[in-house]
């Protein structure tokens, strides 16, 4: 039995003549529809794998970190948590592991308060913060050999890891004599021991060789793709995770400036569109534009207008030509998403 409120969004055609109504209120269903039921009732209410309402923090009596973040994870995600330095990214990360004590508002992970979930929630949660903590005398698998005994989980895991992470032969290498990218993989493969549900990452590619990038990249894209693991992670470069993520929140002095899909991020690329134009005539260009109660600019020897219709533009161009004027380029300016992100962030 399950609520009917429960189910509210799921179109008719699936419960038709599956249920019936009981007097309290609950709907019965058919086992055939059951496991399908469960598992999209399942999906809703684990909708965002990490929610924040509200979240405030300040580490001294004046000035706070962080102004009401309402973070939405949605399960199954890469949420990219993208901001410049000092924005409240780790300071974040860190409440939501209960790191750093809660103040003000809530946290929810698997839909759960942490506070009260705090260690049921850890065991599926893997983590690296900033850098990895390792212990330099002891090679990667003596390391992992550690934490495999405080998690209490299979000693095969740790072979797993290490394979998954690309650092099988490392044999006896102590990790102190580790690359940075080395012991970045390692604190990934530490991460992901005790087979977690949700992994958040502060900047997990910090430090790494483009190469590095990659390949920490297509790792943990394959993590999610493959294991279905949630994955929060934050970077101050939105170059840097463009191709992996598929939602971002920015974050700019403690206050989120945007949320949502990177699509949607993208779709602001075509809002502030500008045109372009380059000809033989500068100043009857702008003139011609001026009389299309356009305002014009020029940078580089070209004159640029803010977005247009089509009509306008080829008017504009039917003009130009009409006044003798030669049209060597006209053409729309679209913002790219550094720039975009770059406007989000000096607002
Ligand atoms: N333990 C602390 N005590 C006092 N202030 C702190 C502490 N930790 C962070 N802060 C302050 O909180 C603000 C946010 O820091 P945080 O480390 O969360 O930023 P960030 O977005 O992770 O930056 P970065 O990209 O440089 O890692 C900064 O002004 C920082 O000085
Ligand atoms: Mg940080």
């Amino acid at each position: 039995m399950v609520s009917l409120a429960q189910f509210h969004p799921i179109p008719g055609s699936i419960l038709q003549n599956n249920y019936s109504i009981l007097q309290n209120g609950c709907i019965c269903l058919f086992v055939k529809q059951f496991s399908l039921l469960h598992s999209i009732a399942i999906n809703l209410s684990f909708m965002y794998c990490v929610q924040t309402r509200q979240l405030s923090h300040s580490f001294s009596s004046h000035a706070a970190v962080l102004q009401q973040i309402n973070l939405q994870v949605p399960t199954g995600s890469i949420y990219g948590f993208l901001g410049p330095n000092g924005a409240g990214k780790t300071t974040t990360l860190r409440l939501l592991l209960g790191l750093v004590k809660k103040q003000q508002g809530e946290i929810l992970i698997f839909d759960k308060p942490l506070e009260k979930n705090r260690v049921g929630i850890l065991k599926q949660t893997g983590s690296l913060i900033e850098s990895p903590s390792l212990y330099g005398h002891l090679t990667a698998m003596e390391n992992l050999a550690l934490l495999q005994k405080i998690y209490r989980c299979p000693r095969k895991n740790m072979l797993e890891v290490l394979h998954l992470v690309g650092l099988e032969n490392t044999g006896n290498k102590k990790t102190g004599q580790f690359s940075l990218g080395m012991k970045q993989r390692l604190g990934i493969a530490l991460a992901l021991l005790h087979n977690p549900e949700l992994l958040v990452l502060d900047e997990p590619t910090n430090g790494l060789d483009p190469n590095g990038m990659i390949e920490i990249r297509s790792l943990l894209l394959k993590l999610n793709q493959q294991q279905g693991i949630t994955i929060l992670l934050s970077s101050h470069l939105l170059a840097e995770i463009e191709k992996l993520v598929s939602h971002v929140g920015v974050i700019n002095k403690g206050a989120m400036m945007f949320q949502g899909t990177l699509e949607a991020l993208k779709n602001k690329q075509q809002e502030n569109v500008s045109i372009v134009f380059e000809t033989n005539n500068i100043s009857q260009t702008m003139q011609v534009i001026r009389d299309n109660n356009l305002v014009p600019e020029m940078a580089e020897g070209k004159v640029i207008i803010p977005a247009a219709s089509k009509n306008i533009t080829a008017k504009i161009i039917q003009q130009l030509i009409n006044n003798g004027i030669e049209v060597y380029e006209a053409g729309i300016i679209k913002n790219d998403l550094e720039t975009i992100f770059m406007d989000l962030i000096n607002k």
